[in-house]
């Protein structure tokens, strides 16, 4: 991503101080096309109470105030909302570096085009497998594959074509868990391949079926034990390490992974033993989240009401001792979780190490490949054991 001298000024205060909102999420919608066997936030889609398009300008203009300098737009599945490009378009307008998070799934090509045109240059989409049947089985959708790969594709070309291009850092989020943990270094081959870089964040379910019930922050993931890492470590921390060992060793050679060391060490310790990072997070001062509906919130799960993020009165409240109080008692008394948009930047932003390996990564112009949809699928696999067919 092509940074200004403003940007760069809020990144190196940041660094200092960890006191500006260098990164946001703002969930356009939480309606979504698919139903991902992890994933509940489509559970909660409502089409009446996500905000209009002159919200979404006050929206904008106000987090430029905040010094964000990334946005990342997701949900639920951001194209599920019709009026997403002219959103990303009042973002990029206020000087924001946009991303779209999308599953890439039924867009039609246009869509991704007028996101381009408008000045979008970082798109994340989830891939969890180069086996078809297994992503489809986890999307719940016959095709999911497929249509995720045309988009990468698609995304590819359009970045090579277009002014700025070079300065794009499309992406693939990659959720591991039992079903893929042996594929990841194929997977980030394939980034390369693309000219994509990879994000892997391990999967986070629930222990027992009725926790999404009685705790509100639980209700956004599920209870989904064919994904979960099997408990018995002998078995299971060998597959672990070697994965992660070399996941790590490759980030040193060079290739095309997003996520900084310290958090790829993070994630490996929690697939093992299912405990979060016990450093803390900066989440309400490093970074936030806006809800479909205008309510701030400190990062994507935690309940405490603030003011909206549209009150007038919002800034001098998120300056204000009180807030900083408030969300201070909220990150201190959260369990944890992984994250990576909201644990890595505290990474990034806390360690020298991830500090560095971001700086590099994000400042670099890159040369573009753009590459054909045949190219990209002639690496899809095949596993059409009857464990992954799609419910009809
Ligand atoms: C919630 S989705 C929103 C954007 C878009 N719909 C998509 O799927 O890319 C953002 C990311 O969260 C991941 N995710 C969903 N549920 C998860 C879970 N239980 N554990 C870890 N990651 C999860 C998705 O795979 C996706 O990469
Ligand atoms: S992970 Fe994304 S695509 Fe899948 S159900 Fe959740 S919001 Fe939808
Ligand atoms: S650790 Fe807790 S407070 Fe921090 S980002 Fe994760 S859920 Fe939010």
């Amino acid at each position: 991503m092509k940074l200004g001298t403003a940007q760069y000024t809020r990144v190196a205060k940041a660094f200092l101080t960890r006191r500006v909102p260098v990164y946001a999420h703002f969930g356009i919608t939480h309606r979504c096309n698919l139903t991902c066997k992890m994933c509940g936030i489509w559970r909660y889609g409502n089409r009446k109470e996500e905000l209009d398009l002159d919200q979404i300008d006050q929206m904008a203009q106000r987090m430029a105030r905040l010094g964000v300098v990334q946005l990342s737009i997701g949900g639920g599945e951001p194209f599920s909302c019709d009026y997403l490009e002219d959103a990303a378009e009042r973002f990029v307008n206020a000087g924001l570096n946009v991303r779209v998070l999308t599953n890439g799934v039924g867009v039609p090509a246009e869509r991704i085009e007028k996101c381009v045109k408008v000045g979008v240059r970082n798109f994340s989409i989830s891939l969890d497998s180069l086996y078809r049947e297994r992503f489809d089985y986890i999307c719940e959708k016959e095709g999911s594959w497929d249509d995720a790969v045309r988009s990468m594709s698609l995304i590819s070309r359009l970045l090579a074509e277009t002014k700025g291009g070079q300065h794009g850092l499309p992406s693939i989020n990659c959720v591991v868990s039992n079903l893929n943990l042996e594929e990841l270094p194929d997977i980030v081959r394939f980034a390369k391949a693309i000219g994509f870089h990879v994000s892997f964040l391990p999967v986070e379910l629930l222990a027992d079926p009725k926790d999404g019930v009685r705790n509100w922050e639980a209700r956004f993931v599920r209870y989904r034990p064919e994904m979960a890492v099997d408990t018995n470590a002998d078995t299971v921390n060998p597959r672990i390490d070697k994965a992660y060992d070399t996941l790590i060793q490759m980030k040193k050679e060079g290739w095309p992974i997003l996520n900084s060391t310290p958090y790829l060490n993070a994630s490996r310790n929690y697939l093992k033993t299912g405990l979060f990072p016990s450093e803390g997070c900066d989440a309400g001062r490093l970074y936030f989240s806006v809800a479909p509906n205008g309510q701030f919130t400190i990062c994507h799960r935690t309940e405490q009401q603030h003011l909206h993020f549209l009150d007038p009165k919002f800034e001098e409240y998120f300056h204000s001792a009180a807030y900083e109080r408030s969300r201070l008692m909220e990150a201190g008394s959260c369990e944890g979780c992984m994250r990576a948009c909201w644990i890595d930047t505290s990474y990034m932003f806390r360690t020298m190490e991830g500090f560095f390996e971001t700086a590099k990564m994000a400042g670099l112009p890159r040369k573009r490949v753009g590459v054909t949809w045949p190219e990209a699928r002639a690496w899809a696999k095949t596993d059409d054991s009857s464990k992954y067919a799609v419910a009809k």
